[in-house]
């Protein structure tokens, strides 16, 4: 039997199968008792304190390498990659799903897959605010790409759900049109996850508040921009940038970085003021689907929906990058692939009481 998330099986509930991302909003409404469709703007201006963890463990990185598993499960990457295009075939949103979930996870506690872990007492890292719009199909992704590795008797039980969570994120970047990479493998899964360890940024972040959370990562000004080319793919609810499409009454006057005009007249087409919570728009207004430098290009046309995203073009202090990048795809995906090595390598960890290979993705063994 397949094992599913308990975010996607909830999500199935209403859908029959998770393939929208409309369900995942009703899940987590009811599985939360604080409905994003009211809280999501307001939660984003409450975030006033940024609280960066340290999770840089240069000795446990220095032991991850491309070769791992060479002799352990030798078929792995070409598993991985045949269980991704399945997901990718199924659900056009699992790509971008899967490699939001791998930064979501290695921001916090590190590369460890404890973003997949479903806790009994409702305790984990998932239900946290923050991670309320993490889409079931990232998760799926990861669930049936370890069903695909587990099949193989040589593979059973040897391969990490933090390593195949990297290498599905991988291929969902490849498998869109983006650079290909190798990927360090070696990582162990972590036994805990909980709500409180959840810190990420917002997109009420100003370009020092971006660069203080990454720097706590150990990732750079530079780093920082070309992760946020991982926009190229995806989309965003219309809570996270309404406050941008209007002005609110009784709201506290907030900086938003200037937006083009009929983009701004399109958007409130898209998201009015009683916009739908399942509402979603791309954030690569240039070329949503594909993995390429669009992210940037929309972003000189201001046409970026998240104004964490477009503060990376009206600050003046990265502008000049931006706009590298959005005239150059190679220096780009450079940038891209050497920072998302970077990324996994966040706080890995090996073996050892902490750690361990888990069986069940959603499940310390
Ligand atoms: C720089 C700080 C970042 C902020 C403030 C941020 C914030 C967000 C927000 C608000 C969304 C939309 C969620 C929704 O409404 O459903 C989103 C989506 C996304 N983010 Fe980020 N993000 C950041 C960095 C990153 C990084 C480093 C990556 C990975 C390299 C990433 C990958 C994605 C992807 C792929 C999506 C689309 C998800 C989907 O379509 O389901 N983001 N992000
Ligand atoms: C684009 O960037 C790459 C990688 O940094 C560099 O080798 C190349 O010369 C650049 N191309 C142009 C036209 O500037």
């Amino acid at each position: 039997k397949p094992v599913r998330h308990e975010l996607a099986g909830a999500a199935s509930h209403t859908s029959g199968r998770a393939r929208k991302g409309n369900s995942l909003r009703e899940a987590i409404e009811r599985e939360t008792d604080r409905p994003m469709a009211k809280l999501g703007w307001l939660a984003s201006l409450a975030a006033a304190v940024v609280v960066v963890v340290t999770l840089r463990s240069p000795l446990a990185a220095a032991q991850l390498r491309p070769g791992y598993y060479a002799s352990i499960c030798p078929n792995l990457e070409t598993i991985v990659r045949n269980s991704v295009r399945q997901s990718m075939a199924q659900s056009q949103i699992s790509a971008g799903a899967t490699l939001r979930l791998f930064f979501h996870d290695c921001a916090v506690r590190g590369c460890d897959a404890s973003i997949m872990i479903v806790n009994s007492n409702g305790d984990d890292e998932w239900r946290s605010p923050d991670d309320q719009s993490l889409k079931p199909q990232g998760f799926q992704t990861v669930l049936d790409a370890k069903a695909a590795v587990d099949k193989d008797p040589q593979c059973r039980y040897k391969v990490s759900c933090a390593d195949i969570l990297a290498l599905a994120a991988r291929e969902s970047v490849v498998q869109s049109g983006g650079p290909n990479y190798q990927v360090e493998l070696g990582r162990y899964d972590g036994k805990v996850s909980t709500k409180s360890s959840v810190v990420l940024p917002h997109v009420d972040f100003n370009l020092d508040k971006l660069n203080a959370f990454f720097s706590g990562l150990g990732l750079s000004q530079t780093d920082m921009i070309a992760l946020s080319g991982g926009h190229t793919i995806g989309v965003t609810h219309c809570d996270k940038f309404v406050r941008r499409l209007y002005t609110f009454k009784g709201a506290r006057p907030q900086y938003s970085p200037p937006m083009n005009l009929a983009f701004l007249r399109q958007m409130r087409g898209t998201c009015p003021l009683n916009y739908s919570p399942t509402t979603v728009a791309m954030l690569d207004a240039v070329t949503p689907n594909k993995f390429d430098n669009g992210y940037y290009q929309t972003l000189q046309q201001q046409k970026g929906l998240l104004s964490s995203d477009q503060v990376l073009f009206a600050d003046r202090r990265s502008r000049a990058t931006v706009n590298h990048f959005a005239a150059n795809q190679t220096a780009f995906f450079d940038a891209f692939v050497a920072a998302m090595a970077k990324l996994g390598r966040i706080g890995v960890k090996t073996a050892g009481s902490d750690a361990e290979i888990r069986r069940v993705c959603t499940k310390v063994n």
